[in-house]
């Protein structure tokens, strides 16, 4: 039994496996006469129905459980409410503040957690991503990702999802929203470090994909203002695309904010590939579970 709780789970290998389960159009179905449990702290355009309708494509049933109903560590404890689930489900799903949740739904479940978001990483979110940039390059090996913004939850997972595939990955965040030693200790012990530069137009300059996320995530609402003011110069423009490599795709993981870290016209341009990104949460998830209930020991 495995977690999935950021990319760094998986071996390389691994994730390869998973971006081919995840084009296999008529999957086995693992989940027959099985539940799949998704709680979730925070709100969700993508993910969770994408991840429902996932369940469903491998026969299973998926139960949503939103965010009043959860009551993690008010109603019970995290771990009592992940052995209660993993007596029902044969997988559980998390979208959860605190990535210390995920971690400890892990440390007592009987099946495995999949991390649908924290704090910390999104990785489902870059299965996804790299699902898209195969489809439309080709191929993952040797691109290079550019990321502009907060070297947050979805750079994180980038980071280790791009460098497990042989990406190279260049990122530019305002002083002080960059990653820290921390952060960057782990990723350099899995041959997954970025380069961060601090100027946008250097981490887009050439690259196969131009990437950004929100300014201000989910649960730092009240430091949007400050936020906005921090990443002035940091939106993705077409002035900033045209620095990119001729025919680079932009991506970004949703909700967006336009105006802010992407203009509309770069969103909702030619090189914009968000839509099918969006639908491949769907395949990526699929490709996840398949992989999680069929091929681990
Ligand atoms: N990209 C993403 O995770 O979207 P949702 O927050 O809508 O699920
Ligand atoms: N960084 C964003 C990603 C949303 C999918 C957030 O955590 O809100």
């Amino acid at each position: 039994m495995r977690h999935f709780l950021d990319a760094d789970d998986l071996q390389p290998s691994e994730l390869a496996r998973i971006l081919n389960l995840a084009a296999d159009p008529k999957p086995p179905q693992v989940l027959a006469g099985k539940g799949a449990a998704l709680l979730f702290e925070k709100p969700s355009a993508r993910t969770r129905s994408a991840t429902e309708m996932a369940v469903v494509q491998l026969g299973g049933h998926p139960i949503y459980i939103g965010p009043a109903e959860v009551g993690l560590d008010q109603r019970e404890t995290v771990e009592d409410v992940t052995r209660t689930l993993a007596g029902y489900t044969a997988v559980i799903g998390a979208r959860v503040f605190a990535h210390s949740t995920v971690e400890r739904m892990a440390a007592v479940s009987s099946v495995p957690i999949v991390n649908l978001l924290s704090d910390q990483a999104h990785p489902t979110q870059a299965v996804a991503d790299l699902l898209t940039i195969r489809a439309e390059l080709g191929h993952l090996e040797g691109l290079t990702l550019a990321y502009v913004g907060d070297a947050n939850n979805m750079a994180r997972s980038l980071a280790y999802a791009a460098g497990l595939s042989g990406m190279a990955l260049r990122i530019a965040s305002p002083e002080g929203y960059g990653f820290k030693e921390s952060d960057l200790r782990p990723m350099r012990r899995r041959g997954c470090e970025p380069v961060q530069v601090s100027k946008p137009a250097e981490a887009v300059s050439g690259a196969d994909v131009v990437y950004t996320d929100v300014w201000a995530s989910m649960g730092q609402e009240a430091e949007a203002e400050k936020r906005r003011q921090d990443f002035a110069g940091f939106t993705v423009n077409r002035a900033l695309m045209a620095r990119a490599a001729p025919g680079a795709l932009f991506l970004h993981c949703l909700p967006a904010h336009r105006g802010e870290e992407v203009e509309a016209r770069v969103i909702d341009g030619d090189r914009s590939r968000v839509w099918p990104q969006a639908a491949n949460r769907m395949h990526a998830a699929r490709g996840l579970l398949l992989w999680l209930m069929e091929e681990v020991d």
